[in-house]
């Protein structure tokens, strides 16, 4: 993971959120490359699910909407994580995710200063891991101790002795800090709404969220939806747009940020479609992965079992791929019963229902939600794409080429456009003429500095699929028979072929779409 992290920021796809601020945890800034193939995934995304279907329509919903919403869904009472604190370094983790461990836990029912006389009699503990010190234990016990007492908080630690050490062996105890052995304080639960409030008043009355997902306009949405585009059963909604979630340790690069993009569908149909249909969206969504060059072997498809689903769902598939870091969620496929449209119509008293012609019934309808993370894809897009391989360079000698073998229709960069000399007017000029004619269609890098050589290298890593050189031959100095012709140089099999410009753009556009 390291190397895929630096690359990106040596390339300019992510970068730190304020990062000559010290950085901002769990918010990320996309790059010139970042943002093309971020943009790559979502109109694609966008094309296949809205553009290319007669079922589906688009919308886009504000991020802040009236917290009524908020309320009827249920995020305002249950959007939350359990929380711990560690109660020596403050440190907070997410309960769920703190690791069992095993080994002695050190209790003490107290600690005081033989030189000032302070005293406590607070409880605490401390985990000693298997082969580690008890010493290290008495230590963090001081520490903790030391930071209740008045007086020299950073002072002494071997002037505090603790009171009624006793031991107990423990396996799998999730109750300790995994760094430091500390005892961790009792579960909250901790809302992961961002709050603001609308207008200058910061009162209750005037409280808003920024949106923790986007399919809550979808629903709130949907009579005006289906009544303006006149969609009959089965039908989608989908949007595409930032959500936003406290989370209490964003981690894994930008797996789990605190700022994130959605792209959701709620598919709407009949109770007695919802379950085929929720089995028929896990297909398309499987070939879409495929589509954008995430083999269906690297998807574990999980079937979430009763029990561990959410109340209202009768079905749903977690989508997750094999990242560097562990098999980890790419997006959950849930069928959703008609949940959400009933709480919308019961706390809002609002018709959202749906009359259909061919029964002459009113009914509330059913969604399956396939729901996927923009910023998801696009990490696995770049863990899939990073490889290296040592190439032989032209003098002979061995080198590790590192190149991301990005899709053509997901790689930020379709082609890199180069003459073969700089100081060559004649060639400089066709080759911006050639970079010119392909723009509107397609992300040119035009790139004139360096050996040729490590030109391709510099495309390699940023997963340009194609390069073209524009040399002598294309400017008719070698006779007529090749003008107008170039070099076109494949990315993953660094073959070189004669292409005739005019021949260019389509073949481009072919291999791109
Ligand atoms: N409307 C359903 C919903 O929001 P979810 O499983 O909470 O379901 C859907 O989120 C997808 O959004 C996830 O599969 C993931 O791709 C993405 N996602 C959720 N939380 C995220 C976070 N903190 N950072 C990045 N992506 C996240």
């Amino acid at each position: 993971m390291e190397k895929i992290v630096s690359l990106c920021k040596r390339r300019g796809f992510i970068f730190q959120s304020s990062e000559i601020y010290g950085g901002l945890n769990g918010f990320w800034d996309f790059g010139p490359l970042g943002v093309e193939l971020k943009r790559n995934l979502k109109d694609f995304w966008w094309r296949r699910n809205v553009r290319e279907r007669d079922d589906m329509v688009g919308m886009d919903g504000s991020i802040i909407m009236n917290r009524a919403v908020w309320k009827a869904s249920g995020h305002e009472d249950t959007f939350s994580d359990p929380m711990v604190d560690c109660l020596l370094s403050k440190e907070r983790f997410r309960a769920d995710q703190v690791p069992a461990q095993s080994g002695t836990i050190y209790r003490f029912t107290g600690a005081e200063s033989a030189t000032s006389g302070w005293k406590s009699e607070k409880e605490y503990s401390v985990l000693a891991r298997q082969g580690e010190n008890v010493e290290r234990a008495r230590k963090v016990a001081r520490q903790y101790y030391a930071l209740g007492r008045p007086e020299e908080k950073s002072g002494e630690l071997a002037n505090i002795e603790l009171k009624g050490e006793a031991t107990e062996a423990v396996e799998g105890t999730t109750r300790y800090n995994p760094t430091n052995g500390s005892l961790l304080t009792e579960p909250r639960e901790f809302n992961l709404m961002f709050k603001s409030h609308a207008g200058p008043l910061e009162s209750d009355d005037n409280k808003v969220y920024l949106r923790p997902e986007t399919a809550q306009a979808i629903f709130v949405n949907f009579k005006n939806i289906q009544e303006t585009s006149r969609q009959k059963l089965p039908f989608g909604i989908a949007q595409i747009g930032k959500a936003f979630r406290n989370e209490i340790n964003p981690r894994n690069y930008i797996f789990r940020s605190r700022e994130f993009e959605q792209m959701e569908i709620e598919y709407f149909c009949k109770a007695e479609d919802g379950l085929a249909l929720t089995d028929y969206w896990l297909e398309q969504r499987l070939s879409f992965y495929e589509d954008i060059g995430i083999p269906r072997s690297k998807i574990h498809v999980v079937d979430i079992p009763d029990g561990e689903r959410a109340f209202y769902s009768k079905k749903t598939y977690d989508l997750e791929y094999e990242f560097p870091f562990g098999i980890s969620e790419l997006e959950g496929i849930a069928y959703r019963t008609d949940y959400d449209l009933s709480a919308h119509i019961k706390a809002s008293g609002k018709p959202l229902d749906y009359f259909d012609e061919e029964t002459k019934t009113k009914f509330v309808p059913h969604v399956v939600e396939p729901s996927a993370g923009v910023d998801r894809t696009t990490l696995a897009l770049i863990c899939e794409a990073y490889d290296e391989e040592t190439v032989t360079d032209e003098k002979g000698q061995s080198e590790t080429r590192v190149v991301l073998r990005f899709h053509p229709r997901m790689a930020p960069i379709k082609v890199g456009i180069f003459p073969l000399l700089k100081n060559k007017p004649d060639l400089v000029a066709k080759a911006k003429a050639v970079a010119k004619a392909l723009q509107p269609h397609m992300a040119v890098f035009y790139d004139e500095a360096g050996a040729i050589g490590r030109r391709y290298r510099r495309q390699d890593e940023a997963g340009t699929p194609f390069c073209v050189t524009i040399d002598f031959d294309t400017i008719g100095e070698n006779g007529p028979e090749k003008q107008d012709t170039v070099t076109l140089r494949h990315r993953d099999s660094m073959e070189q072929e004669r292409v005739a410009i005019s021949d260019l753009l389509p073949r481009l556009l072919a291999a791109i779409l």
